[in-house]
């Protein structure tokens, strides 16, 4: 799918979104446990989030999100799928395929695992592809169901986390131009997978939150300055930075720790709370549609999760106009 917009960089063409239409506010969620709205939203910044509904699952969100990106680029097809997720509709076969399928592609379409990360983990995959030649365009989708693997009666988890999807379309482009992915850096540390787990045999996530939270500031603004100091840019010239929504205190405290006064921080997480894969892109199309972000905004991603794992990108913000779209 080459054309008019290549030009020997990777850019970021389409922008989509998807969120189950029921809302469970932090009341609800409070029913039957040691806890309040009050707590959840002063910890957390959290006040609501979207719960799919009996039958819908992770591939259900992804498709709808994944068509919206292909709107939002103005195409009808790309030549891979590639699903960031940790809530697979099955633990075998993978759930990209079946998304693709349902796009109406029969292109290459596998699943990447890694966590909360996953999204940041999935641009490097995309540009580091198109960038080697073995494809012209990636549809990266962002999605997870974790209603399906949190226990309702865990106060800690519980509060914590929504079900969402957003994705991006990835195709060849100007290397600086509009929605240019300028670089992304990786990392991990598997001694703490112990921190976000299901254990094994159990059917329910467990966290430790409060070391998950310290190791994600210090990560998260390591990682997110490194990547900036590669592309050469200045911290003090970024427009937004967007890290994962886990907790608004953790986004806050590693703005601090950037230098970055707070209203360059976005964040959706008072009304999706903790989506995992889909955090990030719901996040850019929730800022693109509010015009917080504008084309040739210069964008610090950030992410943190289980894996451990974490990663970082500078993104120039494209000009495509991000949809959005309900399902279940
Ligand atoms: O997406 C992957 C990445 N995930 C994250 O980054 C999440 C990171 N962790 C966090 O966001 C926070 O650690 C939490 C939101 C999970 C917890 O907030 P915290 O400020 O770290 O609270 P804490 O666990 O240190 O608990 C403080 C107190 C404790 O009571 P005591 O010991 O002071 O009496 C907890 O038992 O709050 C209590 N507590 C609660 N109270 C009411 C813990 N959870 C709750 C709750 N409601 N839901």
């Amino acid at each position: 799918m080459t054309g008019p917009r290549d030009g020997g960089g990777v850019v970021i063409t389409g922008i989509g979104s998807c969120l189950p239409e029921a809302v469970v506010t932090n009341e609800e969620v409070s029913r039957n446990l040691d806890t309040d709205h009050a707590w959840i939203h002063s910890r957390t910044g959290i006040a609501s989030r979207h719960r799919v509904a009996s039958g819908i699952e992770t591939g259900d969100l992804a498709v709808t999100a994944g068509a919206a990106a292909l709107k939002s680029a103005g195409r009808d097809g790309c030549d891979l799928v590639l699903l960031a997720t940790t809530t697979p509709d099955r633990r075998c076969p993978a759930t990209a395929p079946r998304v693709a399928a349902e796009l109406g592609l029969r292109v290459p379409a596998f699943d990447l695992a890694a966590v909360c990360s996953g999204f940041v983990y999935g641009l490097s995959v995309a540009t580091s592809m198109i960038g080697a030649g073995s494809c012209d365009s990636v549809l990266l989708i962002g999605a997870d169901v974790y209603s399906s693997i949190v226990d309702p009666d865990d106060r800690v988890t519980a509060p914590l986390f929504g079900d969402g999807a957003g994705a991006v379309l990835l195709e060849r482009g100007r290397p600086d131009g509009p929605g240019a992915v300028l670089r992304t850096e990786l990392g991990s540390d598997g001694s703490g997978d112990g921190l976000i787990t299901i254990p094994k045999g159990g059917a329910y996530l467990t966290m430790d939150g409060p070391e998950v939270y310290k190791r994600a500031v210090t990560t998260m603004a390591e990682s997110a300055r490194s990547v900036a100091g590669r592309v050469g840019w200045d911290l003090a010239d970024i427009d937004a930075f967007i890290g994962h929504q886990a907790n608004i205190r953790i986004l806050k405290a590693v703005a601090k720790r950037l230098g970055l006064p707070p209203e360059r921080v976005i964040s959706n997480i008072e009304n999706v709370g903790n989506t995992a894969a889909a955090s990030i892109p719901l996040a850019l199309a929730d800022a693109a549609a509010a015009g917080r972000i504008k084309e040739g905004d210069k964008l610090l991603l950030t992410a943190f999760g289980g894996g451990l794992t974490w990663g970082s990108s500078a993104v120039v913000w494209t000009g495509a106009e991000p949809v959005h779209d309900v399902r279940g």
